[in-house]
């Protein structure tokens, strides 16, 4: 594409799905517009890409092609020069207060559109004592965490009915997976250990979620365990 047409169509990335579910179903202009209530010559614009489409034009659309909104959005990718990177000063920093205590500074670090399920992030431990320290309920990503500066390093985790303690120093890792309740603390008050927590999904991406929501969560958990007969005796 030349950069004259790319200007003018600047979003073609939208018009491309429409035009793809338009096409699957084999309506015209015409019949898509009387049913929409979109005007042809809008719909058109949108499909070369002329406009942005609205959201409320989203949906009629998606309502009217038999799919979600999210079909017709283009996928975001927010590399430059094919990478995406992240500098300490502008990274988000923030508090996080548990029963009145500040348990943990959090650095986001980098993230990008285009890897949804992988959420890195850097944490200050500034509780020192075991009995301040708020667990969390665990969390559906995965957790691969490295302490990366002071310690030792206290981790706290739940499993089997009861709370596990384990003290990690500087360079060493450890990884749970989803929904494993655990939290943090620094047991020297003099050396606030650091670490890095990446949480990241494997194979149930928001496609797989999308479905398991459309069975339910008492259907969801028969893929799991399902000991019963299929049909009643
Ligand atoms: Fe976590």
């Amino acid at each position: 594409m030349s950069d004259t047409t790319a200007a003018q169509t600047p979003y073609l990335e939208y018009g491309r799905l429409i035009h793809a579910w338009r096409n699957e179903v084999k309506h015209t202009f015409a019949m898509v517009a009387k049913t929409t209530g979109i005007a042809e010559a809008r719909l058109r614009s949108l499909e070369k890409g002329e406009a942005k489409p609205e959201w409320r034009e989203l949906e009629l659309l998606a309502k009217y092609f038999y799919v979600s909104v999210r079909d017709l959005l283009p996928f975001d990718n927010d590399l430059e020069r094919g990478i995406k990177i992240m500098r300490h000063k502008d990274a988000c920093k923030f508090d996080q207060d548990r029963a009145g205590r500040t348990q943990y500074t959090y650095w986001n670090r980098c993230m990008s559109q285009a890897l949804p399920n992988f959420k890195p992030v850097e944490l200050l431990l500034h509780l020192h004592r075991r009995e301040d320290v708020v667990m969390n309920r665990g969390h559906f990503f995965h957790q691969y965490t490295q302490v990366l500066h002071g310690g030792p390093v206290a981790y706290l985790w739940e499993f089997g009915g009861k709370v596990h303690e384990e003290i990690f120093t500087e360079g060493d890792s450890w990884l749970i997976p989803g929904f494993v309740p655990h939290a943090f603390y620094s047991p020297e008050p003099k050396n606030l250990g650091r670490i890095l927590a990446i949480t990241f999904g494997q194979n149930i991406g928001s496609d797989t979620r999308q479905e398991l929501s459309l069975l339910g969560p008492d259907n969801a958990a028969r893929i799991v365990q399902d000991d019963k007969e299929y049909y009643h005796k």
